[in-house]
Formats: C-alpha cells, structure tokens, sequence
C-alpha cells in the first residue's frame, strides 16, 4: 500500500481485516515504525481519528507530531496558478513538500463545505497532499470518504457477526446539522465488498451518490428495512441531490427502542460522536445491543492496519 486515501487502497479486504483483529487480539507491539515520524493535520475537530491514530502509530513505534492546521497554521492555497494576494498565505506545493522532509507519512482531514457539489466531490485538500507531499498520505475524514472509519465497521462486523452473511442495513437519522457524505459513502463501499446482504434506509431526497450506491437497495420507509437486521448502522447525511441541504428533520427516523424490536436483535453502530435522543435514542445507546464503544475501539487497530503497511512499503 502507498498511499490510504480511500478503501480501494485495500486491495484485500479480508486480510486486511483479519490482520486488524489480529493486532487486537494479540496485543502485538511492532518496531516497523521505529525512527519514524506520523504528521497529522486537522482541518476540522476529532477525538477518535485523532487520538486512535495516535495510539496506533506509538503502538506501531513512531513518533507523533500533530497540528490543528486550520487554527494554527498558515492559510492554505490548493488552487494551481493561483495569484496569492488574499488571504492564504501559503501553497500546498512548498507546505507539502516540507512536511515530506519532517514527516515519514501525513495523515490529513479535512471536511467538505457542502455548498459547491462539484468543488467537494474533486476532494481537492486530500488529492493537492497526495499529489505534492513525496511521503505516504492517510485519509482522516475527506470530503468524500472516511475509509479508516469504514475499515474499523468492518472489522467490528467481522468480529461480532454470528451467521456467515448478516443482514446489515445503513439507516438515515435526523440531526439539526448539515453533515457531509463521508461516513455513509465509506461504509457503503466496504459493505458492498462484504459477503453481507446489505440495503440502505433513507427518507426520499437523501439517496447517496449513485455512483456509490451502485446497485445497492435503497428502502424510504425504515421499518421495511429494518425488518431481520443483524445489524443496523445509524447515520445522518445532508442530501446529496439537494446537495448539502437539511431536507428533513423527522424524529420518526430517531433509531428507538421500537425500531429495535423491529431486528433480529440487531447489533446498533455509529461512527460517533452521536446527539443522544436525535439520532439514536439513550434507551438503545445504553442497552446491550449498542457496540459503539466497541467500535470505537476498533479504531486504533483499522488505524494500526494501515500505518503498518505504508511503513512496510517505506523505501
Ligand atoms: N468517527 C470519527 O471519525 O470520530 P471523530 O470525528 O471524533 O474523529
């Protein structure tokens, strides 16, 4: 692997899984990362990405250094042939070249605006650092992806399922946030290369991008959808056809109790962090069929997976 920028970067899932929870299972502590240096940059805030990155490059033996780049940094210019006489005072050419010199690999996140459709899906902050930096790049949430994040759901699946092809289904909540793409469109991609029989559930107007959804079952009424889940992922996105627009707000989507009873019993997951009692009510939060903690977990060794194998492919 040379790069992480999305979960394609993982040419064999399965393994890639199974390495993880190994990691997990046996504790292993490698030296692959001795010597050398994880830089990571943050656009926008974090307390998993961030702290379970972290864990797993000290765990892999690296040295750490991480900067908050949009308050402490110079303002970035990603745009080629750009006249710099405003406010951005420094090009992804010479800040990513730098960093190459200071870092062994960069890891990067940075949010979609969610104004401009076009802007966010060329996913310019991630794709400006891997064309530029002459280091291994990490994707930490972009405008389009979160594949460290999806990588973890799999292995929590993986770790957790109980029959060999577990329904799992992608449900819509309600949030009074505009929220990007990435998370969903992540875990759509990872759940389609898994032997699951995987539908999403949305309200009308919040189908994902076709060209992820592919030819995914897409229900608009959550309780069909729910109907025998194994496992159900909760979720909220902005429209992708509106895009970036708050469509609907309607608590009956709020994953209950109820919606529960509704699964086989079902395994309940989020990325997290998650607004209680909007998304996902306390009573299933607090109950055993929630595994976000678990999940959460999971996060350093997703993190552990990846950092390994760019370390692995250092010249
Ligand atoms: N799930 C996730 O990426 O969490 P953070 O935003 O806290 O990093």
């Amino acid at each position: 692997m040379k790069n992480y920028i999305s979960l394609s970067d993982i040419e064999n899932l399965d393994l890639a899984i199974a390495e993880g929870l190994q990691l997990k299972n046996n504790n292993t502590v490698a030296n692959v990362g001795k010597g050398k240096t994880l830089g990571m940059l943050f656009f926008n805030p974090s307390l998993r990405t961030r702290l379970s990155t972290e864990k797993a490059a000290k765990l892999l033996g690296m040295e750490v250094m991480v900067m908050n780049a949009d308050k402490d940094g110079w303002a970035l210019e990603f745009e080629d042939g750009a006249i710099m006489n405003s406010n951005k005072a420094e090009h992804i050419k010479e800040a990513a070249a730098v960093l190459s010199q200071y870092c062994d690999i960069i890891a990067v996140r940075a949010f979609p605006g969610l104004e401009d459709k076009a802007k966010d899906e060329e996913d310019l902050v991630m794709k400006s650092f891997k064309k530029y930096a002459t280091v291994p790049v990490v994707n930490l949430e972009s405008a389009t992806g979160h594949p460290l994040q999806a990588l973890t759901d799999a292995m929590t699946i993986t770790e957790l399922q109980k029959t060999k092809k577990p329904k799992v289904v992608l449900t819509w909540a309600p949030h009074p946030r505009a929220l990007p793409q990435s998370v969903p469109n992540s875990f759509v991609e990872v759940m389609q290369r898994m032997d699951v029989e995987f539908v999403i559930a949305n309200p009308p107007g919040y189908d994902l991008n076709p060209q992820v959804k592919k030819d995914t079952k897409v229900f608009h009424n959550q309780d069909e959808a729910l109907k025998d889940a194994d496992f159900v992922y909760v979720k909220n996105w902005s429209s992708y056809e509106n895009y970036g627009k708050i469509l609907s707000e309607d608590s009956s989507w709020t994953f209950s109790e109820q919606k529960v009873q509704l699964t086989n019993d079902a395994k309940v997951m989020h990325c997290l962090p998650v607004r209680r009692n909007v998304v996902i009510d306390d009573a299933v939060l607090d109950s055993p069929n929630s595994v976000v903690i678990q999940q959460a977990g999971n996060r350093t060794y997703a993190a552990q997976v990846v950092l390994k194998r760019l370390l692995e492919n250092l010249e």
